[in-house]
């Protein structure tokens, strides 16, 4: 049995897979985020770990199996998301910064300025933003001269989360993290795949606090019993989330694309071994080939997609769950010249505009729930087809279909819109938590229980495939108002 850990933003889950690739067991359970200030978003790291540590119990226990029965553990992670900690103690020595966190702003605006952001560009695949983790280490370097100062005597480890729980789970022992991660830092250079001095520099980060990089597929550290599970189990797989997905839905060739409907939207396509051309406002990092080594990948992240609809839920009222805005999308034959761009905290990609406002355009008296709710839905669409557009005029092979993942996939309405609004085909995989299976694969695949071309079929079969069908004048006229309502929000 395999076990794979998914640790996200707002919760760990924890599944437990046998080797036929079946889930036998999983838990699931959220863990606090803090607020301190608007724009700012921190976890206690040692609080991710004790969730860590509840859930794959749970899921054991679930699955009616003991620890030792386990082969292989697969890691996959929130990334960006800055974890600080004491070699020593392996205690966190401030709180872990996470990715949606602002607060590194104006760091990523003075080097804007200093003309940094083109070079920046080059060398890592990022855009210069606080959404990455070199700027928010260098926040706290600033703020609290003494970590620095400890950082540089070798006494302090950094990593992302995937480091943090290596380190945990192997009681200390090893210090480690996998290329897709360490591309989200800022501080990875894309063509040599390793560390860069010159970034190092840059960002004012000590060399000795970093983890090794190693490939996603292939031994890592292992559990220590005494701290997890009472078993020496080891792990052997380890991605950041979206690239895990990106493995887990197959997409390990050029032209392969996911996209993940969870709070955000995250859509990677493949690019396999050359470092693709990246059109302006897409990124470019590292995703896992068959094996697990790495190859290239275009990305395009979208900051608020499911979070849209928790807001009708929380702030408006207007659903009571998120699951009946498919049947409400469908009461209207369409949203009545209403747009809703949910740029909540600014807009990602490819815009990358942290002024935008959420914004509703073309209301109208006869506009109810219905056209909002529909609206909603459709801005996830809308959103992601900016994405499309773009990785398909950079792909050479352009894109043939989209296979989708995450919790909002399993939305009919919304999966038939985005096949429409992007003319291609929309598969939904019947296993929708794609990252889990990314991580439980790459760990089989790390630990020799499966090979790279004969994974277990169950965990890729397609539960539904979205045919496209609207024409295209409607089409045409459906993207031109949502460009105007992306410019009203801009302006606002
Ligand atoms: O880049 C951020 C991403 O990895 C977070 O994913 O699923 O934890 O919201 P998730």
């Amino acid at each position: 049995m395999i076990l794979s850990i998914d640790q996200g933003t707002t919760g760990t889950t924890a599944f437990v897979f046998d080797s036929r690739g079946e889930l036998r067991g999983r838990s699931y359970s959220e863990f606090p985020q803090y607020y301190p200030r608007p724009g700012w978003v921190e976890h206690n790291a040692s609080e991710i770990w004790d969730v860590t540590l509840r859930v794959c119990a749970a899921a054991l226990e679930r699955a009616g199996a003991d620890a030792s029965e386990l082969s292989a553990i697969g890691i996959t992670n929130q990334r960006e998301t800055t974890v600080l900690w004491d070699r020593q103690t392996g205690e966190p020595v401030c709180p872990a910064i996470v990715w949606q966190c602002r607060r590194s702003a104006e760091l990523c605006r003075e080097l804007e300025r200093a003309g940094r952001a083109d070079w920046l560009l080059e060398k890592t695949g990022l855009v210069l933003d606080a959404y990455f983790s070199a700027s928010k280490l260098q926040w706290i370097f600033r703020q609290q001269p003494e970590l620095l100062r400890r950082a540089e005597a070798g006494e302090l480890c950094f990593g992302t989360v995937d480091s943090w729980l290596i380190w945990k789970m192997s009681g200390g022992r090893a210090h480690l993290t996998d290329h897709t991660n360490a591309s989200r830092t800022l501080l990875y250079n894309l063509e040599e795949c390793g560390w860069d001095p010159e970034l190092l520099a840059l960002f004012g980060c000590p060399e000795s606090i970093l983890p090794e990089i190693r490939p996603s597929a292939g031994h890592f550290a292992n559990t220590d019993p005494d701290v997890f599970l009472g078993a020496e189990i080891s792990i052997c797989g380890v991605a950041g989330d979206q690239q895990a997905a990106l493995f887990g839905q197959g997409c390990t060739g050029p032209g392969h694309v996911k996209n993940t409907y969870g709070t955000g939207c995250f859509m990677l396509a493949c690019a396999g071994e050359e470092r693709p051309e990246a059109p302006r406002g897409l990124l470019t990092t590292i995703a896992c080939g068959a094996d697990g080594a790495p190859v290239y990948a275009l990305e395009g992240a979208v900051f608020n997609a499911g979070s849209a609809v928790q807001w009708l839920r929380d702030e408006l009222g207007l659903i009571r769950e998120a699951a009946e805005t498919e049947t409400i999308a469908h009461r209207v034959a369409d949203t009545g010249g209403v747009y809703l761009v949910p740029a909540f905290s600014g807009l990602g990609a490819p815009h990358w505009d942290p002024n935008a406002r959420g914004t509703i355009c073309g209301l109208s008296r006869g506009t109810g729930k219905a056209e909002l709710v529909r609206a909603t839905l459709e801005s996830i669409a809308y959103q992601s087809d900016e994405l499309a557009r773009l990785m398909g005029q950079a792909l050479e092979v352009g894109i043939s279909h989209i296979r989708a993942d995450g919790g909002a996939s399993a939305n009919n309405f919304l999966m038939q819109f985005q096949a429409d609004l992007s003319r291609v085909r929309v598969e939904r995989p019947r296993q929708i938590e794609s990252t889990a299976v990314g991580a439980a694969l790459l760990a089989g695949i790390g630990a020799g229980i499966w090979r790279p071309g004969e994974l277990p079929r169950c965990l890729r079969e397609i539960e539904r495939d979205f045919v496209p069908r609207m024409d295209d004048a409607r089409r045409g006229e459906l993207v031109a108002g949502w460009r105007r309502a992306v410019a009203a929000c801009r302006a606002f």
